[in-house]
């Protein structure tokens, strides 16, 4: 089974939708650990109630010399670094020297759910700045991660209506409920690596577009 880590600094939401997953069975992969910037963030103590080893690295000025740490973290992990490292709600961006950690061929085994159909609304906040922007359908993205920002190769996205939302808690509660089911259903295929990557053109950019088999 495919060993995998949990990057958070937040709430943590998305990580007990994903643990629960892998206790019902649904995900057939291994959680080893909880690694988080935050040290109060909500996702270690959910994961500390389910007794999953968790490790904190506070956040510093410098990037790399952050990241590096947090791969020593991941290093120390039960049964060592994991094959990947899944995002969620990891507030920060990565520098090369982790999503290096974790490269394969033509990706990094790095995944990430990200609060918006991309490539609108990448960075902070995207159920805000598709409710702001008046936007009829809001929408989640499970991707992998390169080195830009939101901008790696798209594995999945659902969407919702939002021309009904009145605030942005609405668009977020609505939101949240699809991205529980979304990430630990795409993260089914994705661990045990059952995709494959397409390479598709447009006048001025190359992309990879990854499609499961
Ligand atoms: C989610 O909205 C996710 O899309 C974004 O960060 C948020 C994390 O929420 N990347 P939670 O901590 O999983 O509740």
């Amino acid at each position: 089974m495919t060993s995998f880590a949990v990057l958070a600094s937040g709430t943590g939401s998305n990580f007990e939708a994903i643990a629960d997953a892998v206790q019902s069975g649904r995900l057939a992969a291994k959680l080893v650990g909880v690694v988080s910037d935050v040290p109060d963030a909500g996702v270690l103590a959910k994961a500390r109630l389910r007794g999953i080893t968790t490790a904190v690295v506070p956040r510093e000025k410098d990037r790399a010399a952050h990241d590096r740490k947090i791969l020593q973290a991941l290093d120390a992990l039960p049964g060592g670094r994991p094959r990947f490292l899944v995002l969620a709600g990891y507030m920060r961006v990565m520098t090369s020297t982790l999503i290096q950690a974790f490269r394969a061929d033509r990706y990094s085994r790095i995944v990430n759910i990200h609060p918006s159909l991309l490539p609108a609304f990448p960075g902070v906040a995207g159920y805000a700045q598709a409710y702001a922007h008046g936007a009829k359908i809001a929408g989640v993205t499970v991707h992998l991660v390169d080195e830009g920002l939101d901008s790696g190769p798209i594995c999945a996205q659902g969407a919702f209506s939002i021309s009904e939302c009145e605030s942005v808690h609405e668009v977020e509660d609505l939101g949240k409920e699809l991205e529980h089911r979304l990430y630990p259903e795409t993260l089914s295929w994705i661990l045990p690596e059952k995709f494959k990557l397409e390479e598709r053109e447009t006048a001025s950019v190359r992309r990879l577009c990854v499609r499961p088999i």
